[in-house]
């Protein structure tokens, strides 16, 4: 596990576990998380919506139908409306698996899965589980799923009166939207942030990042075609979290760079390949 010194490219990579152990398991489903948690993932990555009753849900798309067998939007949906959905067994389609039926299914691998029963999961595991949440689309809401998040934080323990420093808290905030970021930054300052992106645009190529945010996200793509990159970031004074690191030549990419984390769909073969495992 990384050493908690702060200083960027410095320490061991952490392996943070892309929608959960995602290649194995159904994205964003408890079962998912649980198997990144056995795997050795240092932490979980999700991302957020809000339901239209006001629910975080860890559902990465806008709507709901590449990964279950509904159709609509989330944010048009309460969060009984996605209860009532199977959001694992298209995982298993194509591979001769025959998804149980409803009386029998293992609701944690097709249940729709909310932050708070997440943010439960992290909470009772045996050993330190960071967390990595990304918000998505947060304009369309104008600050309400920022607001939702920080609360849940708040009554988790990772916001509030006594927040934890920036170098020990196990969450962070990831966004592509600068604004966002600011917005957690507002409501929960001991919260990092991570600034994603997906394109290194002129404005950012010497390493900086919008006020505040400690942390670059860079796509992998990026490093492939910058990898000066890692290094301007890090004598800015900025860690670098890469997603999504699927790839064994990605891996040792990154590795070469000295990246601080890497974001993938696979924790344990990242592991190993690291020497971690
Ligand atoms: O971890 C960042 C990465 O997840 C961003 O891309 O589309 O997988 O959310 P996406
Ligand atoms: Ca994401």
């Amino acid at each position: 596990h990384p050493a908690q010194d702060g200083r960027p490219g410095r320490h061991a990579i952490s392996v943070i576990a892309h929608r959960g152990a995602s290649e194995d398991a159904p994205e964003h489903t408890l079962a998912a998380y649980r198997r990144a948690i056995e795997d050795g993932a240092d932490a979980l990555e999700c991302d957020v919506r809000l339901t239209a009753d006001g629910h975080l849900v860890c559902v990465h798309d806008r709507r709901v139908n590449r990964t279950s067998n509904g159709r609509g939007s989330v944010s048009a949906l309460e969060l009984a409306d996605l209860a009532t959905l199977d959001f694992g067994s298209w995982k298993d389609e194509g591979t001769g698996y025959e998804a149980p039926d409803r009386q029998h299914e293992d609701p944690e691998r097709t249940s729709v899965l909310t932050l708070e029963r997440l943010l439960e999961l992290v909470a009772d595991a045996d050993r330190r589980v960071e967390l990595a949440i990304e918000t998505k689309h947060p304009t369309r809401w104008a600050g309400q799923v920022e607001e939702r998040l920080v609360e849940l934080l708040t009554r988790f323990g990772y916001a509030g009166p006594a927040p934890r420093t920036d170098r020990t808290s196990p969450v962070r905030v990831m966004s592509f939207s600068a604004r966002s970021l600011h917005r957690v930054r507002a409501a929960a300052p001991g919260i990092p942030g991570v600034y994603l992106m997906q394109f290194l645009t002129p404005r950012h190529r010497d390493g900086r990042l919008p006020p505040g945010v400690g942390i670059a996200g860079p796509g992998i793509r990026i490093l492939r075609a910058h990898p000066e990159y890692v290094e301007k970031a890090h004598r800015a004074g900025h860690r670098v979290h890469v997603w999504t690191v699927n790839d064994s030549a990605d891996v040792e990419l990154c590795r070469e760079l000295g990246v601080d984390a890497v974001i993938t769909n696979r924790p344990k073969q990242v592991r190993n390949q690291l020497g971690l495992g």
